[in-house]
């Protein structure tokens, strides 16, 4: 079974990720799948809109931990809570968890994301996020302003539906106007961004504590990263 479905329905594209069994969590051929599906769509007249969401009871747990280890990245990766902060729309079930748990990992957040929360949410709030990297529920990040709309579980796709038909009836001309309006004064800082956290992340993906961090979670164990360096370097 494919890793990425879609789906037209007239002039939505519906991409669906589906890894169930490992909470949707993004391997690098979904990256790759999953720009070239973005950028062919983009580039489609006849596609008005892309609604987005994961397979089984998750929209995805951030990048695939195990994957991460066998194909480190390329630049502009972002799962999870990340990849919402690029979306027009999200709607989020009462049961959703969001993390940006990158600090754990001993990484930092990826494809602009350490720009533009703190742009969008505040310091300080992002400071929570970012630096404790706690879990925080639907409600929370509706209150950020990470999520447009909390709904119960069952009306979350019917939801979704609705607002990409209403978007798919616009004027695309005016519509893309719009969008390219609101990220116009972002775009920049956003790219800038993208480039410096690849530089910082490429480089702490090779450190002893990331190692920690991966290893730890595959043995299912809390990490820990008060071990002094070197002899966590020559385990
Ligand atoms: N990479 C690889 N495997 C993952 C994964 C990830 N990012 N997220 C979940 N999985 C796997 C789990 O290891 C588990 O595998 P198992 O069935 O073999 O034990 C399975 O998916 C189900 O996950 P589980 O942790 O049992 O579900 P949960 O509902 O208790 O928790 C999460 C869900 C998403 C909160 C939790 O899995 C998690 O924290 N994942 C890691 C998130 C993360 O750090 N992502 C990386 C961002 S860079």
């Amino acid at each position: 079974m494919s890793e990425i479905i879609t789906e037209r329905s007239g002039s939505i594209l519906r991409v669906q990720l589906n890894r169930p069994a490992r909470k949707n969590a993004m391997t690098s051929s979904m990256y790759v799948t999953l720009a070239d599906l973005l950028n062919d769509a983009a580039k489609d007249a006849s596609i008005r809109a892309v609604l987005w969401h994961g397979a089984g009871d998750s929209f995805c747990a951030g990048n695939d931990i195990e994957d991460f280890l066998k194909n480190p990245p390329g630049p502009g990766v972002g799962g999870g809570t990340t990849m919402l902060t690029h979306c027009d729309f999200v709607y989020a079930g009462e049961s959703a968890k969001f993390q940006m748990p990158f600090i754990n990992l001993g990484l930092v957040p990826e494809f602009g994301s350490s720009c533009f929360v703190p742009a969008r949410i505040g310091h300080l709030l992002a400071a929570e996020l970012i630096l404790l990297g706690l879990p925080f529920d639907a409600q929370r990040a509706a209150a950020l302003g990470l999520v447009t709309r909390v709904l119960p579980d069952q009306k979350l796709l019917a939801t979704a539906t609705e607002t990409a038909q209403k978007l798919a009836e616009k004027p695309a001309g005016a519509l893309q106007a719009c969008k390219r309006l609101m990220k116009r004064s972002s775009r920049a800082q956003i790219e800038q961004a993208v480039k410096v956290e690849n530089e910082e992340f490429a480089s702490l993906l090779r450190s002893a504590d990331a190692r920690e961090a991966f290893t730890a979670f595959l043995e299912k164990r809390p990490p820990d990263f008060t071990k002094p360096k070197e002899s966590a370097k020559s385990k």
